[in-house]
């Protein structure tokens, strides 16, 4: 790929095992990485996400007010970010904010969407409230961030068998081993601008040859827009 990799803004609250899975994908693509991680902002100060990155070089911010939509557009701004992946970051971002990055911010949630999503549904709550409800399958999803929690279109998911008897913990050990494989690749088929969210909130894919050819192989089966997946007979 020649064009000019992305300046990637990542954004998490807590340990940053996302954050690592991305910047683990980017290294073995060198030269052929669709992004640069130029930042990794929290909205705590101690997240170890952050501490991750300072022996690299990476600059890190702490966000004091996360719901100051102007200061937040200023510090993306002043590191010249143009994408943005939020990875366990558990702050609402402001409208103004999702959007004037309207199509450049995605997130992961570790659930089939739109089931288990929405406000206070994060963390092992997501995982016991599958396990309550007694669905048979979970999984992860990434999509496009709007102004509504988890409800921004779809980008892909990777599902999770729920095995018989498992505990919450059990589970989501298993679904962020699939977030690890699913997040960095639906990041590349974003930042090299395969799939994109169009001007009725839908995510396209626009390169459904280079999404099929030049994402590497994943343990996990990662289905790209799954509903239209879904209709489709020939994928
Ligand atoms: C992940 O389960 C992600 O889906 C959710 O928050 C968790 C973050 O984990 N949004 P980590 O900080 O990347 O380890």
């Amino acid at each position: 790929m020649t064009t000019t990799p992305r300046r990637l803004a990542v954004f998490a609250s807590g340990g940053g095992s996302n954050l690592q899975a991305i910047l683990d994908y980017l290294d073995a693509l060198g030269p052929a990485a669709p992004a640069d991680v130029v930042l990794v902002a929290s909205n705590r100060a101690s997240a170890p996400a952050l501490d991750r990155v300072r022996p690299l070089g990476i600059a890190t911010e702490f966000i004091a007010q996360p719901a100051d939509g102007a200061a937040l557009l200023a510090l993306l701004d002043r590191h010249e970010v143009n994408l943005i992946a939020l990875a366990g970051y558990l702050k609402f971002i402001p409208a103004e904010v999702t959007q004037r990055w309207r199509g450049a911010i995605i997130n992961i949630h570790p659930a089939l969407l739109p089931r288990f999503g929405g406000p206070g549904m994060y963390g092992s709550a997501v995982h016991r409230a599958v396990i309550a409800a007694g669905d048979r399958e979970s999984g992860a999803t990434v999509h496009f961030v709007d102004d509504q929690y988890d409800r921004g279109a779809v980008i892909a998911r990777v599902r999770v068998p729920v095995a018989c008897g498992e505990s919450a913990e059990q589970l989501a050990e298993r679904v962020l081993a699939a977030e690890h494989a699913l997040y960095p690749r639906a990041l590349h088929a974003v930042a090299a601008g395969w799939i994109s969210l169009d001007g009725d909130g839908q995510a396209v894919i626009t390169d459904r040859s280079a999404l099929n050819t030049q994402i590497p192989a994943s343990a996990f089966p990662i289905e790209f827009l799954p509903a239209v997946f879904g209709r489709s007979s020939s994928q």
